[in-house]
């Protein structure tokens, strides 16, 4: 049977997955990197090391396995992050990431004297922090020579992408994210070029993710022992390719995400944009579109708070027995340690805990963490009932869709039934899916989903908790606003 690489290009790893074509996992592995924190608010990641953990982490996969039976090989990756080549393919700085608060300056400047109206007439949204335009606009300002420099603009998965086909490439998903295309008409944006200080010869071509590339480059092709002939396949942003993985593609479905960042991605045929630009309006990877909330601290809130704080690698021991609590929880927990991106659009905005007591315990404060996002992740699913959409169930999947606990407190606090896909890989086993498609194995990514993803399991909303959950996220929402004039002049 033939089979299918998926890597996703992640924040705290990439992660390789070999896939028959009947969606079995026949291999995995993942290779860790840093992040780098140079100032308080940004985050940089070096793409020698993404290249380097693709070398290590596509050998270890191909290990004891039948090479000649991969046809294809794709993509998913972190979304927004600024790689910049010079003439000579050398890269020019260290990439800034999706999460990077630097540019609150530019951020404004394009929301505020540009004009969210044109913004979005350009673009389908408004600029936020961790965007690709607002921070050619801070390299152009702060990093004149470097700027100077560009030849090449690509997002992270698309430096890989390069790397392994020589294609100058990304897909339409992933340069929804760069606030440089025209979404409603999957073109780059003429206007939002010329305001940004680049021209398209700079922008990678765009296809859509389940369209092929181009093939393996010889040299590679050997020193994998892969054929040349193997198709390099577009891929899609992370949150667009773990969308495919849960089989969330067409009209109206629902998937949520608690990797390092949370995402609610609501799938849609038609274009769609927020009203208010609270939510992404991003080409999916399927040809058609979606509606997303980002959060910027989701996993790695609980990351924090069990690694840092409580020092303690064993999250099921800390979360263990805090059921009995759902949904009547004293403290609350605020997951802004980035900054935020939806709702608040706030680069300013800091973690927080409220509502401790002299009897206030460790497991309420653990507790308290995972709720926090959940409530955050609340606030996309309220800005996407105002635009009419309609949820009724949810696919959960990322690193934190692991714990038991943190299924029931999103299931009470959406108060929808949450489920769980039978092979719950992410982004990776999206990408092994478009893969499969660009190689002619389904011939269309409905096709795939409706092959190789199954639920596994379907948590349904605890009665009473999501009475509790309901009281309490009326509280948290006024968390933000009481804190928002302190975030602003704490400057934390
Ligand atoms: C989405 C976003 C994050 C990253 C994480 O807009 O910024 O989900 O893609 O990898």
């Amino acid at each position: 049977m033939n089979t299918y690489i998926g890597i996703d290009l992640g924040t705290s790893g990439t992660k390789f997955l070999l896939v028959s074509a009947d969606g079995a996992i026949l291999a995995e592995n993942t290779q860790t990197y840093p992040v780098f924190y140079p100032h308080a608010g940004w985050s940089e990641q070096s793409p020698a090391d993404w290249i380097a953990a693709a070398e290590r982490g596509l050998e270890r996969l191909l290990a004891g396995q039948d090479r000649a039976a991969v046809k294809g090989i794709s993509f998913g990756g972190q979304m927004h992050g600024l790689v910049a080549l010079d003439g000579e393919d050398n890269v020019i700085r260290p990439a800034i990431l999706w999460n990077d608060g630097r540019t609150e300056k530019q951020t404004a400047y394009l929301n505020r004297i540009i004009g969210r109206e044109k913004l979005s007439a350009y673009t389908g949204n408004i600029a936020f922090a961790g965007f690709t335009a607002p921070k050619l606009l801070w390299l152009r300002e702060n990093e004149p020579e470097n700027f100077k420099k560009i030849a090449k603009i690509m997002l992270p998965k698309d430096y890989l992408a390069y790397t392994l086909s020589g294609t100058f490439c990304t897909d339409y998903s992933d340069a929804s994210g760069t606030l440089l295309l025209d979404v409603k008409r999957r073109r780059w944006s003429a206007e939002m070029c010329s305001l940004c200080g680049v021209s398209e010869a700079q922008l990678p071509a765009l296809y859509e993710s389940y369209r092929p590339v181009g093939t393996l480059k010889g040299e590679i092709a050997a020193k994998l022992g892969l054929s040349p002939s193997v198709k390099v396949v577009a891929g899609a942003g992370d949150n667009a390719a773990a969308a495919v993985g849960t089989g969330v593609v067409g009209e109206g479905g629902c998937n949520i995400s608690l990797g390092t960042s949370g995402t609610l991605f609501v799938s849609s045929a038609g274009y769609k944009e927020d009203k208010v630009n609270a939510l992404h309006s991003f080409c999916h990877a399927d040809g058609g579109w979606h509606l997303m909330g980002c959060i910027l601290s989701a996993a790695s809130c609980n990351a924090w708070w069990s690694d840092k704080i409580l020092m303690t690698s064993d999250y099921a021991a800390e979360q263990a027995g805090a059921e009995d609590a759902l949904g009547k929880n004293d403290v609350y927990f605020l997951p802004y340690l980035m900054g935020e991106r939806s709702p608040h659009n706030d680069v300013n905005a800091r973690g927080a805990f409220i509502g401790m007591r002299p009897d206030t315990t460790r497991k309420q404060m653990t507790l308290a963490v995972l709720e926090g996002v959940a409530f955050a992740l609340r606030d996309c699913l309220e800005a996407a009932k105002k635009n009419g959409v309609r949820i009724g169930r949810t696919k959960l999947c990322g690193g934190g869709a692991k714990s038991p606990l943190w299924r029931k407190i999103v299931a009470g606090v959406m108060n929808m039934p949450v489920e769980l896909p039978q092979t719950e890989q992410g982004p990776a086993y999206g990408a092994a899916m478009l893969a499969m498609v660009g190689c002619g194995e389904y011939a269309s990514v409905r096709e795939a989903a409706d092959a190789v993803v199954r639920v596994g399991e379907t948590v349904l909303p605890d009665r009473e908790a999501a009475f509790g959950y309901a009281d309490r996220y009326a509280l948290f929402k006024k968390l933000y606003p009481a804190l928002k004039e302190f975030y602003r002049s704490a400057n934390l």
